[in-house]
């Protein structure tokens, strides 16, 4: 994984229990790649596997590849083909896959030419990509209250570096690589949480709270989930976060 983003190391069991929704709304995404029979396709920042399952489903040969140790055994205890590393530099023989599938993994990698030049490169003539992650104005509310308490602490807002490019943007990019772009649109998902604020972060933003010491990292949750009530917490109190998707489609030339 990149130098620059402190991707945690995934507890399964906290996953399960506060950010299970991830996988649970990646259906459509599904549904936007087709999955056709007696094809090779690799999902790509695969997570616990899911997905990966579903789309195993669908009698395809599907490959799993994640940056995360732990994901990549909880994938694998489905049964799952996973390989573990970088989405950044995929590791993989040219043109071997029909489809490449990514959900909610690509913010994670800000190196976004090197995904898509290895996506490019791993992918048939006439293959798709499909997928979606964060886009502009994604988590701005939860964006803002870490950098505001992080800075604090000598942490640089620009060392909070998820990749949430704007629609246009991303066709631009895919474009330079190669791809034509048949959809890539941005809309915004609030997401109510199964728990709360408190588990998002514990799950999403532990490495860079991490680079706090034990004495500082308490009063600095406090002080982030304090920012974020007024925005994030309802009457009810009901937390939600202000998700943004960027969903995609695009084909490598023939
Ligand atoms: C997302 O799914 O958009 C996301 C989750 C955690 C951190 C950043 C983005």
């Amino acid at each position: 994984m990149n130098e620059h983003l402190d991707k945690p190391e995934w507890q399964a069991d906290s996953y399960h229990r506060h950010v299970r929704y991830v996988s649970d709304l990646g259906g459509p995404v599904v549904d936007l790649l087709d999955p056709r029979p007696g094809e090779r396709i690799l999902d790509l920042g695969c997570g616990d596997g899911a997905l990966t399952e579903v789309i195993a489903g669908r009698q395809v040969d599907v490959l799993g590849i994640d940056a995360g140790e732990a994901f990549v055994a909880s994938a694998r205890a489905r049964g799952l083909d996973v390989v573990h590393g970088d989405g950044q530099d995929l590791p993989f023989e040219p043109e071997s896959f029909d489809a490449v599938f990514s959900n909610a993994a690509l913010h994670w990698m800000p190196d976004a030419d090197g995904v898509l030049r290895g996506v490019s490169r791993v992918l048939k003539p006439g293959g798709r990509f499909v997928g979606e992650f964060g886009g502009h104005g994604n988590i701005a509310a939860v964006t803002t209250a870490l950098r505001a308490v992080l800075q604090r602490h000598g942490v640089k807002w620009r060392e909070l570096g998820w990749y949430f490019p704007t629609a246009e943007a991303y066709r631009t990019r895919l474009e330079s690589h190669g791809f034509t772009v048949e959809e890539s649109q941005l809309f915004p998902r609030p997401t109510p949480l199964p728990t709360d604020i408190e588990g998002w972060l514990a799950v999403f933003a532990e490495g860079f709270l991490n680079r706090l010491d034990d004495h500082h990292r308490t009063p600095a949750i406090a002080a982030i989930v304090d920012l974020l009530e007024p925005a994030l917490r309802d009457d009810q109190g009901q937390w939600s976060v202000d998700y943004v998707r960027l969903r995609f489609k695009a084909t490598k030339a023939e």
